[in-house]
């Protein structure tokens, strides 16, 4: 039967087999996938995706063709899209999409694109998480699904700014957010990782915008109003982007190249001048770059996340224009994803530290290649303090790698355990199995995998082929069952080491001993990380006159550096330092970063006094947040049930 639908089909075969893998059935547990063996029999069951209505194994949608306006008076994208279908189920009788919050204006099918015929369609209730759940009628020998929408001005995936919230201030500006869950609030679709399609689009806007897509751009097209896509490789829906604004082209090399609005162009290829150096660094490492161009587009600074690894072009918060490249690891991580992630996607959200935490460990060894260990050490040391605080704090069932988000919204939810401690776990087998050996292992899983999604089992299966077969003699070296699915950090993780932080920590010694000045600190040439370092070391209840004498020295009130800005201002709010509260004041309406600002929130509402603060700027900001951000300050502040 399977074979017989994949001669009909003509799809890939790791694609079919998870297609129509059944439905059902709870998570793997570690008993199953002890062997190569059992392994198998869990690969369908934990491909199942509980964040998607569609389904895969009944009609399967291969392809999206966009033809959509922007209409920023009415902050919507309206038009059609049509998907290319395969029916795999001679049976049904229908198909269910992924929808938020769209307008279906009509649903028509068609067997040759050509010719229409109106069909019937229901939208179901809006479930909170997941959206509503689009069931279109299918025709006998319906190959095609046109569906007319119109996107609502609350669009959780978009955010449309008016002139006055951009850099120019003179032209609005709209982007899109599409991961996790997000594409559905854009475009009806099967929005789950484990389906990959090609796409295709027409947008419209007005002649004085440049729309820009996750897609073959052309940075020499003229502003015409009207411009064409096409993403040739297959791509999960929460890859597919748009942005449409004031924007203008640097090239930074042969294939690499940013997209800003005009007066911030300059500093940012200033900031991002070795990203070419970075695609040729990760190609030396894990294989050929399989996209083409490597762009970046520098979005205003209310995009809520701090990068996003649009394929062919990454969209980045301008929070890392530090101006001394300290912060270009972001460019590193979203880069990455175009292997780890884009290349080999995890199948569902139950698997993201497929995805982020090979990306963190992929990130860093970008930064070594480019800028020394020193460097990298330093952000695997920033980042293993990260996962100790999480281990600390968050409930213990959240600490495993692989954890069921079944009920919950990945949006939410998707915690730096899969970056932190999946990098700890990689960097852990990379020093186990020595690091010739793995970055081998790792290139030939890309390669094995690319244009495919896996699951963590999948992922475990290839693990010990691969290892079996180049090592037979070698026993399991890091115990990867404990690591993937028990809480905390198993004994016997690797270790970074920074002797630049041992140093930091012993410059601040004198200081906080009472004995030293703060200004007798001897900082020159302290990089982002290092201050990141001195500021997370500062003991917890310094006294405001220690508060001033920092600031004093060091002029941290002031710091135009967004994280280290950052790191001071939760500080200063923990220690109720007066004098940086108009800056926290502009930071929270300067910045929709959400990772830089909701601590900032959290901090201040653990007091009445802090909290009234914080509702009384969240009424001002909040217009100016992306939709993913006010849902997560709503939630945090209670406005929300
Ligand atoms: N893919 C993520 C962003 C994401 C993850 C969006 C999960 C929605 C759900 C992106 O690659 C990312 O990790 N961005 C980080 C930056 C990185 C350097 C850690 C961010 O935005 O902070
Ligand atoms: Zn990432």
């Amino acid at each position: 039967m399977r074979v017989l639908l994949l001669l009909l089909v003509g799809m890939s075969q790791a694609l079919a087999a998870q297609a129509l893998a059944p439905q059902s059935t709870p998570p793997p547990k570690p008993a199953a996938i002890d062997k190569v063996g059992s392994a198998k029999a869990t690969r369908g069951a934990d491909s199942l995706d509980t964040h998607s209505y569609a389904d895969p194994s009944s009609v399967l949608s291969t392809h999206i063709a966009l033809d959509l306006r922007a209409d920023f008076d009415q902050k919507s994208l309206e038009g059609s899209a049509v998907l290319s279908l395969h029916v795999l189920d001679p049976l049904a009788g229908s198909v269910a999409l992924d929808t938020r919050d769209l307008e279906i204006m009509k649903t028509e099918v068609s067997s040759d694109g050509k010719h229409w015929q109106a069909v019937g369609h229901e939208l179901a209730a809006r479930d909170p998480i997941l959206g509503s759940k689009l069931t279109v009628a299918l025709r006998k020998g319906a190959r095609f699904l046109r569906v007319a929408y119109r996107t609502s001005p609350g669009a959780s995936g978009l955010q449309w700014l008016t002139p006055e919230q951009t850099a120019g201030k003179k032209l609005p500006f709209m982007f899109s957010q599409s991961q996790a869950i997000n594409a559905r609030s854009w475009v009806p679709c099967q929005d789950s990782p484990r389906i990959r399609i090609t796409y295709s689009a027409v947008i419209h806007t007005s002649d004085n915008l440049r729309a820009v897509m996750s897609a073959v751009n052309d940075p020499k097209a003229k502003r015409t109003g009207t411009y064409h896509f096409a993403m040739p490789n297959p791509i999960p829906s929460y890859l597919m982007a748009i942005a449409i604004g004031d924007l203008d082209f640097q090239a930074l090399g042969k294939r690499t190249g940013v997209y800003a609005e005009p007066s911030v162009l300059s500093k940012a290829a200033k900031e991002l001048e070795d990203t070419e150096q970075m695609v040729a660094a990760t190609e030396k490492l894990y294989g050929p770059y399989a996209w083409g161009r490597y762009d970046i587009l520098m979005l205003p600074p209310s995009f809520p996340y701090g990068g996003m690894e649009n394929p062919r072009l990454t969209f980045a918060t301008p929070t890392i224009l530090a101006g001394d490249k300290s912060l270009v690891s972001l460019i590193a991580h979203e880069l990455a994803h175009s292997w780890s992630g884009n290349l080999v996607t995890n199948a569902t959200w139950n698997d993201v530290w497929l995805n982020e935490g090979f990306t963190t460990y992929v990130e860093r060894r970008i930064v070594e290649a480019v800028y020394g260990r020193r460097q990298a050490e330093m952000e695997a040391m920033l980042g293993r303090q990260t996962l100790q605080h999480l281990v600390d704090t968050l409930p213990r069932g959240d600490t495993a790698l692989w954890f069921s988000m079944k009920g919950r919204d990945p949006d939410e939810d998707t915690s730096e355990i899969a970056y932190e401690k999946g990098a700890l776990f990689l960097r852990t087998l990379e020093e186990a199995y020595g690091r010739k050996p793995f970055d081998a292992f790792l290139r030939s899983y890309f390669h094995r995998h690319a244009f495919q999604t896996v699951t963590t089992s999948n992922f475990l299966d290839y693990f010990h082929k691969y290892f079996s077969e180049n090592f037979p003699k070698t026993k399991e070296l890091v115990p990867i069952h404990e690591w993937i699915y028990s809480p905390g950090i198993p004994k016997g993780a690797a270790v970074p080491q920074s002797d630049a932080f041992t140093l930091v920590e012993s410059k601040m010694k004198p200081w906080l001993a009472g004995i030293a000045a703060a200004s007798s600190i001897e900082v020159k040439h302290w990089s982002t990380q290092e201050w990141q370092h001195f500021l997370q070391k500062l003991p917890e209840g310094l006294n405001l006159m220690q508060m001033k004498e920092l600031d004093t020295a060091f002029h941290f009130t002031n710091v135009g550096n967004a994280e280290i800005a950052f790191l001071w201002l939760q500080l200063s709010i923990r220690h109720g330092y007066a004098p940086a509260s108009e800056r926290l004041q502009a930071y929270l309406l300067g910045i929709g970063r959400r990772k830089l600002i909701l601590p900032l929130y959290s901090e201040l509402g653990k007091t009445p006094v802090g909290k009234a603060r914080a509702l009384e700027i969240y009424r001002q900001a909040r217009s100016g947040y992306h939709p993913i951000t006010q849902n997560s300050i709503d939630q945090l502040l209670g406005m929300k049930p």
